[in-house]
């Protein structure tokens, strides 16, 4: 049965007013690094594949399956980070998930058997797994409200830089077919970041979580460098915690409707990202390029760009989501991707031929990655950190971390089939209708949560305001 909703809605905490402090920034943006490791390991594959393929004269469903068991990975890597993040702090699961990334990277590197690259995938997926998991959410911990967005977009941005990495070094390494030191890159960002891990802070919310309310203290103090704001803060997270602290999420989700509905605002969120085809563009261009006439070294060269204009616009976002606010940026961003496909569509669907139609092509897919960069990508993995309650935090971005992947893996596994059966004209299209399913989407449910402190969003759910005014 449902208990009955906290007062604490009379005592909101006040918007948060002054900037945060050097070592929170410090801290969360050491935390960011982990999004260059999962685009990284995405990245690489494309341009590996082939030779692995060729070296171990595997089948086309065997180089399916490594490129797809990294998804598995990751789904169980998000599911089993909450619980470890819970019990053991996103400090020791961050670090633990760099350690499995740099393993698997090594395992695929020595490969003598193809069962060795699959386990060794395996592995980098749980890491992404628990990655996508801990690190926005404990950047969200770690920042005050007014660079909240900035530092979890930086997550984000990193994401894009390590795919553009991924696509460089695949370039780089394959005119010698040097597709072992390729899989083994990424061991060295993986130490690099297990060894910075072990400066960083523990979160303070999950610091109180656990009652360690002293330490919790210490560390704010310290993330802050204001005293007084520190106190107020750990106040307001205490507050929060209430008779909510030991229950698990599980539990939390039975007693409490509020918690149902943010939770499923989380899934939805990355269900609609998904949606929106980025990984489509994302594993497939050169594909894409080939079937419109593109020559394979102009394909991968196109494919290069893609993955810049995602990281230079990334860019771009960390600035804008802290001006614009997140539901005029996911809108316009998801009215640009919504035109981008459209064109893309007609181009496909009436077979348009000759260099304009090629270019256009081109020039819709950049678009289409520009508008997810400065929008979708970025701010759906802000929302989904900062829409949980405290008591619920871990279970809930688990829950919204295993919908992005899950839909990762349903989408990259059915395109091919998808557009064999309907052409990739239709397929396009269907992808333009779902940007606009977002829209519609952002507008009906998606809060304004720039600037508002998280305990503030806390309040607003639990007195039961609709989901979009749980922020502002
Ligand atoms: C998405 C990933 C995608 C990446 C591309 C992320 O926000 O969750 O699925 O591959 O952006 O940059």
């Amino acid at each position: 049965m449902s208990q009955p909703v906290s007062s604490s809605i009379a005592t909101p905490c006040p918007p948060q007013a002054s900037p945060p402090g050097a070592t929170g920034v410090r801290a969360a943006l050491t935390t960011a690094m982990a999004g260059l490791l999962v685009g990284l390991d995405t990245g690489l594959i494309a341009e590996a594949l082939g030779f692995i393929g060729h070296d171990f004269h595997a089948s086309a469903r065997a180089q399916e399956w490594v490129v797809s068991v990294l998804m598995i990975g990751a789904l169980l890597g998000s599911l089993g980070a909450g619980v470890f993040s819970r019990r053991f702090g996103r400090r020791l699961a961050l670090g633990a998930a760099t350690l499995l990334i740099g393993a698997g990277a090594l395992l695929c590197a020595t490969a003598g058997l193809i069962g060795q690259i699959l386990l060794g995938r395996f592995l980098i997926g749980v890491a992404i797994g628990i990655c996508t998991f801990t690190a926005p959410l404990y950047i969200s911990e770690l920042t005050t409200g007014k660079m909240r967005g900035a530092m979890v977009s930086t997550f984000s941005m990193l994401q894009s830089c390590g795919i553009l990495l991924g696509y460089l070094a695949g370039g780089l390494f394959a005119g010698g077919g040097h597709w072992r030191l390729m899989v083994g890159l990424p061991v060295v960002p993986a130490m690099a970041l297990f060894a910075a891990c072990a400066l960083l802070p523990s979160s303070p919310s999950w610091l109180a979580a656990r009652g360690r309310f002293e330490e919790a203290r210490k560390v704010l103090r310290d993330l802050r460098g204001d005293e007084a704001e520190a106190d107020r803060e750990l106040d307001c997270i205490r507050h929060e915690l209430g008779a909510d602290k030991a229950v698990g999420g599980f539990a939390l989700l039975r007693a409490r409707p509020y918690f149902r509905r943010s939770v499923a605002l989380g899934i939805g969120l990355q269900v609609m990202q998904q949606l929106t085809g980025i990984n489509v563009v994302m594993y497939y261009a050169p594909k894409i390029l080939e079937g419109a006439h593109f020559g394979t070294t102009a394909a991968a060269w196109a494919t290069v760009l893609v993955g810049l204009v995602n990281a230079v616009v990334g860019v771009g976002a960390i600035f804008m989501v802290s001006r614009w606010g997140r539901r005029p940026l996911l809108v316009s961003s998801c009215i640009i991707m919504a035109c981008a496909l459209g064109c893309a569509a007609v181009i496909e669907g009436m077979h348009l031929q000759g260099l304009g139609a090629t270019l256009s092509l081109v020039a819709a897919l950049l678009v289409f990655v520009a508008g997810f960069g400065m929008g979708a990508g970025p701010l759906v993995w802000t929302l989904c950190s900062e829409i949980q309650p405290i008591a619920g935090r871990d279970f809930g971005v688990a829950c919204s971390t295993l919908a992005n992947w899950g839909m990762d893996w349903a989408v990259s596994n059915t395109f091919l089939t998808i557009v064999g059966a309907m052409g990739a004209g239709w397929t396009f299209a269907g992808f333009s209708l779902m940007n606009i399913g977002f829209v519609l989407f952002t507008v009906l449910l998606v809060p304004e949560t720039r600037d508002v402190p998280l305990e503030v969003i806390e309040q607003h759910l639990e007195a039961g305001l609709p989901l979009r005014r749980i922020g502002r």
